[in-house]
């Protein structure tokens, strides 16, 4: 089982930003978990703050992944192109949000990915990684 990880802008400050909102683990170090608990997944791994890097990535790891687990970030409000990436690309893929986006601003309620995406898992922290990694498996 070959699972993508996708994470976007500012989320390689996860830690050191907004500690309240995004908790104080670094991605890397909750990575590290994720690959203990799932030893037979095969992981990949990759972060960008651009838009196009990410869509990069979606397009590479969309035909040769089972499912890819993407964090579009702050992106999620505005690109309609990653929304398209997604649209075009065969794994299926779970968006999730690491905070409760519909307890915050207004513009964070909207989504350009969660129409394309198998599903949606936000507000449950770090947890929704492995969530989502739970759900590819069953
Ligand atoms: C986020 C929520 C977005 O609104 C925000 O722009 C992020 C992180 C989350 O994981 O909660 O950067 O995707």
């Amino acid at each position: 089982m070959k699972i993508a990880i996708i994470n976007g802008p500012n989320l390689n400050l996860l830690g050191t930003r907004e500690p309240d909102v995004y908790g104080s683990q670094t991605f890397e170090q909750y990575f590290q978990q994720l690959k203990l608990k799932f030893p037979e997944v095969e992981f990949s791994y990759y972060q960008s703050n651009i838009e196009g890097e990410l869509i990069d990535e979606i397009q590479r790891r969309g035909f040769d992944s089972d499912g890819i687990v993407l964090n579009p970030a702050g992106y999620t409000h505005t690109s309609v192109a990653i929304g398209d990436a997604i649209a075009a690309i065969k794994a299926p893929l779970i968006e999730v949000h690491i905070s409760n986006v519909h307890a915050r601003e207004d513009f964070r309620k909207l989504s350009h990915v969660s129409a394309k995406a198998r599903g949606t898992i936000c507000g449950l922290g770090l947890k929704g990684y492995e969530l989502a990694v739970e759900w590819f498996m069953q």
